[in-house]
């Protein structure tokens, strides 16, 4: 492919939003060692990504400009670099893009051999480039952070799942029943039953003033919090804890650190988790390819937009009202 050209979208500097992505032809990358290359079949977008064009991680990220983004993606390999075995051209796979390269919003991408998966064809490619980012941070969430092991033998947990309409949190419901917790979740009044068939027990309004309080319905405690929404304090959540009950804040600002810092110098039982993903292992992407495969979890796509109106996707994903996820097909 040395030499070809492809579509791609790409913005030169911080802020913009959708208008500062620029349609562009670039030259396809070549995989190197450990890397395949993928012609994408479809890219989803994650709010980290407008996030890193607004500058919220300056001056880490982006590393330069200009800049490719987006992160999850599925297609086929075409290529692979020298040092790949357990993949070649022709497989449908899924893969996770490194925040530092990005490249998602383009015709073709370079993946780490190390966190791209085959994608049996039972899963289609836009339910598979929906999962990487939103259903790792989930799952990790559930398992590592509060404990519930996914096979159901974990003693019964009450979570709280809020903003469960959105991204993470329609996969961390899932998640969480599979686990056979009890689920009480948080969403606007238009996702109610939305979020009552991905398996939640209880949903909470959260624009009334009782949805507010975010007590559960029948009165549980919860023993962890997924905490998906953002700009609620954890004085909030604190009555409605279990006495060694979690909040597990998938988007730890400033003041957030400070509570993480504050509970762990007071040793308070109840405990605040600032959750960073950091994914590791193609087999946890692998795990949750299969539980769709299985008809055990789903995608839900809220919208799919074609990459010549990629920037569509993006204004909807900064507008925060997607219910599942948004995706691009080029
Ligand atoms: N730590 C990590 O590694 C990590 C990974 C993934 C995501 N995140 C962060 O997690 C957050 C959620 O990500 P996402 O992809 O799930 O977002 P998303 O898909 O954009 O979430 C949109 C959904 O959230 C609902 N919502 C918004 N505010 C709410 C509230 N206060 N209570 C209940 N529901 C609310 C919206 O419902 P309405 O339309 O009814 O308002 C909408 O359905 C983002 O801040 C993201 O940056 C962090």
């Amino acid at each position: 492919m040395a030499g070809k050209l492809m579509q791609a979208l790409q913005y030169d500097s911080y802020g913009g939003g959708a208008a500062g992505l620029k349609h562009v032809q670039v030259p396809v990358p070549s995989p190197r060692h450990n890397e395949v290359l993928l012609k994408v079949e479809a890219t989803s977008i994650n709010p980290i990504d407008w996030k890193i064009q607004k500058g919220t991680v300056r001056p880490f990220l982006p590393r330069k400009f200009p800049f490719i983004p987006a992160t999850d993606v599925a297609g086929e390999v075409v290529e692979v670099g020298t040092g790949v075995k357990n993949l070649k051209a022709g497989d449908k796979v899924v893969a996770i893009l490194s925040h530092p390269t990005g490249g998602g919003l383009a015709e073709f991408v370079v993946a780490d051999k190390k966190l791209t998966v085959k994608r049996p064809l039972e899963v289609g490619s836009a339910e598979a480039a929906a999962m990487p980012v939103p259903g790792l941070t989930a799952l990790y969430a559930l398992t590592h952070h509060a404990g519930l092991k996914l096979d159901g033998t974990s003693k019964q947990a009450n979570i709280l799942i809020t903003a469960a309409s959105g991204g993470v949190g329609h996969y961390a419901v899932q998640l969480a029943k599979l686990g056979k917790a009890h689920v009480t979740a948080t969403c606007g009044s238009r996702n109610i039953d939305f979020v009552k068939s991905l398996g939640a027990d209880e949903v909470l309004d959260y624009k009334t003033p009782e949805g507010a309080t975010l007590m559960s319905p029948s009165g549980k405690k919860y023993d962890a919090v997924i905490h998906c929404a953002t700009s609620i304090p954890f004085s909030t959540f604190e009555p409605n804890l279990s006495t060694n009950g979690k909040v597990i804040d998938i988007t730890p600002g400033p003041s957030a650190i400070w509570t993480y810092a504050v509970k762990k110098v007071t040793m308070s039982k109840k405990q605040y988790v600032p959750l960073f993903l950091i994914p590791k292992l193609a087999e946890d992407l692998e795990f949750l390819v299969n539980l769709v495969k299985e008809g055990k979890m789903k995608t839900v796509i809220d919208s799919k937009h074609p990459l010549s109106k990629a920037e569509d996707a993006w204004a909807k994903s900064i507008d925060s009202h997607a219910t599942g996820k948004i995706i691009v097909e080029p």
